[in-house]
This record gives structure tokens, C-alpha cells and sequence, in this order.
């Protein structure tokens, strides 16, 4: 039986296969993969795999904490601390109170429940294709996967950037309409959360003051505001360490996760002590625990994860190819009349097209031709990339070859 078929008898079918063929990667080399026949492609869409897919560094940390020791959390250990003190430096210690968990799911779920034994509020808005995971209580907060018809009337939604670049004003007219209805319906406002690229509502840079007007009538309102960094963070925005430090704003809680241990499961929160000690009254003291979360080794892979970043200047470097990227697409697909626009920051960026079935097919076409992109946004129509952090301009000069190869046969 083939992998697919067996696969197919014995796992769970909601996560949707890449490719109309699905691949069989056996194999990764910093922004290369490799399948079962030895084929390699560019990797233009993994981000969890941060400093290069089986970075050597990475592995040894992750091998020599593993043949100390690994255990949880109620013991003490380096790592973890080590860990929570860098995190904090990267907020300027604003936000100087970590808790870790395994997912980026976990690391939202816990933010909400802080959000509301802080505020003793119960609302949440969100924007509105937004995704911030799978547990029972985020998936409620991720309109892009949620169907309307079994979101709770405790989430209320709000357009993405787009709307705030066309009319300012009448966007946070929206949003107080949303947060009076919550206060109306007796939730009140526990919280905003939002992903700093807005990948899921199309990939947009911040566009200025979003971030500084939506935080004030949310904190207006008595609510807390959320950066949810799990895509956005980790420098991938080619300038500052979070995507939110891009509207110099500072959020109440901080969260992240996929890159933060280049594949090895490890995510965080982080917040400010008052906002722990508020989750702690509401759960008599024992408000959490995760078996898992920053245990030796996982502190150890997103150690070493932040090591790389300093040691090689990633951020600074993602900054430079981005921008260098961005220009070459932007200047190669002028003419092209299938792309709406080009967008996004650092080495994450968006090409929008005209019709979600041209992106699709030219997903699958650069596939064939040994480059990985995926798609995003409210109606699928943008190619995303968003590839590790150890992509130069040599890899971008390929990526814009095929994308254009494959766009001028669709267009
Ligand atoms: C912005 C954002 N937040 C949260 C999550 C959930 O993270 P995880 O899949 O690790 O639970 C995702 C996953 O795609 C995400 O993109």
C-alpha cells in the first residue's frame, strides 16, 4: 500500500494536503527540501524551519541538552530562565513574565483565559479571516477556519488592514460599534488579538497608526491587547525582533511560537506580572501548569534559535534580501496583469492575484518546477512567501525566475 493510501486509512483527514500530488519530503538542508526521489526544492514557505531546515547548531544544542537531561518545569533549570530573561530583553522588559507551552494554539489559549481573569471581562475581537489556533476556545477566535455559523456570540470581528488604508475613521467607527455590542450583551471587552503581518487577511505591513489606534479604544473600553507573534516574530520582518515594535506600540501579551525552536515544538507567552497574578487569583494559585512547556531541551533549541539570530545577523539580513526581493518581483511582474499588488515586509511577503484559481495553479506549477509557496488571505488569492531566514539574494533571483515563468503562462 502506498503512504498515501495508508496514511489516509489511519490519520485524521482535516489538514488538507500542499499539492494536488501530495509530497513525500524526506529531507532538509537550510532553505532546501528533498523528497523521496532525490528532487530538491526551494523553500519559499516554511518559517518554522527559522535558521535553515537541520541547522548543525540547532541540533547539537537539542543533542547535548538530551543527553543531560529533560524533565518539566517544577524543577529548576538554566535553560528556562536564561530563556524568559533573553525574551524580555527582546521587549525592552516590558513584558518581562514568560509562561512556555508546545504550540502556538497553547500560548494563545492561555492569553485569552489571562485576558479574562485580568479584565473579568468575557469578548474577544478579532480580525476577520484571521486564524490564532485549534483549541476549543481559539479556534472560536480564527474566523478563517470557524464557519459563522458556530462562532459564539462573545467574538466579534473587524475588517483587516485593508479597510483601515481606505477610511480611517469609519474602521474605528466599526470597531466601537463591535466592542459597545459586546458591552451591551453583558461580555464586555476582555481583549483584541491580532497576527503583526496579517497573514490569514491577506499579508499587510502595519500600515501606520493601525495598531496605536485599535490598542486605544480597545484599552478604552477596558480591554487587553494581543500580538499574536507566532508568524510575524523572531525578526522575519527584516527590522526589530516583533512585528508590533513596527507601530511602536506595546502590547499587554505577547505570544509566539512556530520558528521559535526551528521545528522543535516550544511557544511562549509573555506579560506583564500583575496580568499572571490576575490568571492566579481567578485559579486559587494554581492557574498553570504544561508538562511539556520550556522543558531543557525545548529552552535549549529556542536558545540556540536566538543565538543564530545574533550570531549570523538574520534579522538585518532578512531585512536586506526582503527589500531586494520585494523590488525584483515588483520590477519583473509589472506588466503582468494577473497581480493586484505586491506586499508585505522582511522576508514575508504577498503577491495577490486576480483570481484565487490562478494562484492556485501557480502554486502547484512552481512546484513542479522546484519552488514551494503556499497561499493565503480571504479569498486565497495571495502567494505567500515566507521562507527560512537564511535566504539570499541568489534564492530570490530563482524564486522570481519561476514565479514569472509560471504567471506569464497563466495570465
Ligand atoms: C498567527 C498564528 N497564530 C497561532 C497559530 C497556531 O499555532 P500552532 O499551529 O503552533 O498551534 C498559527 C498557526 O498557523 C498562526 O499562524
Amino acid at each position: 500500500m502506498s503512504i498515501l493510501s495508508r496514511r489516509e486509512k489511519h490519520l485524521g483527514n482535516g489538514q488538507k494536503y500542499f499539492y494536488k500530488k501530495p509530497l513525500h519530503i524526506v529531507k532538509g538542508e537550510d532553505v532546501w527540501l528533498i523528497d523521496d526521489k532525490g528532487k530538491r526544492f526551494l523553500d519559499v514557505y516554511n518559517n518554522v524551519a527559522h535558521v535553515g531546515h537541520a541547522n548543525p547548531r540547532v541540533i547539537e544544542a537539542i543533542t547535548k541538552q538530551s543527553n543531560a537531561l529533560n524533565t518539566n518545569t517544577r524543577y529548576l533549570h538554566e535553560n528556562i530562565v536564561k530563556l524568559a530573561e533573553r525574551l524580555a530583553v527582546s521587549t525592552q522588559n516590558h513584558l518581562d513574565v514568560a509562561y512556555f507551552c508546545c504550540s502556538g494554539s497553547e500560548a494563545n489559549d492561555l492569553a485569552a483565559q489571562i485576558a479574562k481573569a485580568h479584565t473579568k471581562h468575557q469578548g474577544c475581537i478579532v480580525l476577520s479571516n484571521a486564524y490564532h489556533g485549534n483549541t476549543t476556545e481559539i479556534f472560536q477566535l480564527s474566523p478563517e477556519d470557524c464557519p459563522k455559523e458556530h462562532r459564539k456570540d462573545w467574538v466579534k470581528t473587524i475588517p483587516g488592514p485593508r479597510s483601515f488604508l481606505e477610511n480611517q475613521s469609519a474602521y474605528i467607527q466599526t470597531l466601537k460599534e463591535e466592542a459597545e455590542d459586546l458591552i451591551d450583551s453583558g461580555y464586555g471587552v476582555a481583549c483584541f488579538i491580532a497576527d503583526s503581518i496579517f497573514s490569514s487577511d491577506g499579508i499587510y505591513e502595519i500600515p501606520k497608526g493601525f495598531l496605536k489606534s485599535i490598542y486605544r479604544e480597545i484599552r478604552s473600553y477596558g480591554g487587553v491587547v494581543i500580538a499574536d507573534e507566532v508568524q510575524s516574530g523572531f525578526g522575519r520582518l527584516g527590522e526589530q525582533m516583533w512585528g508590533y515594535q513596527d507601530d511602536s506600540v506595546i502590547p499587554d501579551i505577547l505570544t509566539m511560537g512556530k520558528p521559535m525552536g526551528n521545528g522543535h515544538p516550544v511557544s511562549a507567552l509573555l506579560t506583564r506580572r500583575e496580568m499572571i497574578e490576575s490568571l492566579d487569583k481567578a485559579y486559587n494559585g494554581n492557574s498553570y501548569f504544561n508538562t511539556f512547556g520550556g522543558n531543557p531541551v525545548s529552552a535549549a533549541a529556542a536558545l540556540s534559535v536566538l543565538d543564530i539570530l545574533e550570531e549570523d545577523n538574520l534579522i538585518e539580513q532578512a531585512g536586506e534580501v526582503g527589500s531586494y526581493l520585494k523590488k525584483q518581483l515588483k520590477k519583473t511582474l509589472e506588466e503582468n496583469e494577473s497581480v493586484v499588488e505586491i506586499r508585505g515586509k522582511g522576508l514575508f511577503l504577498g503577491i495577490e492575484l486576480d483570481d484565487p484559481s490562478k494562484t492556485a495553479k501557480a502554486m502547484e506549477d512552481m512546484m513542479h518546477q522546484g519552488v514551494l509557496v503556499g497561499k493565503t488571505g480571504p479569498k486565497n488569492s495571495v502567494i505567500k512567501l515566507r521562507p527560512p531566514m537564511t535566504f539570499k539574494k541568489e534564492h530570490a533571483d530563482l524564486l522570481v525566475d519561476t514565479i514569472n515563468q509560471c504567471l506569464r503562462v497563466i495570465s
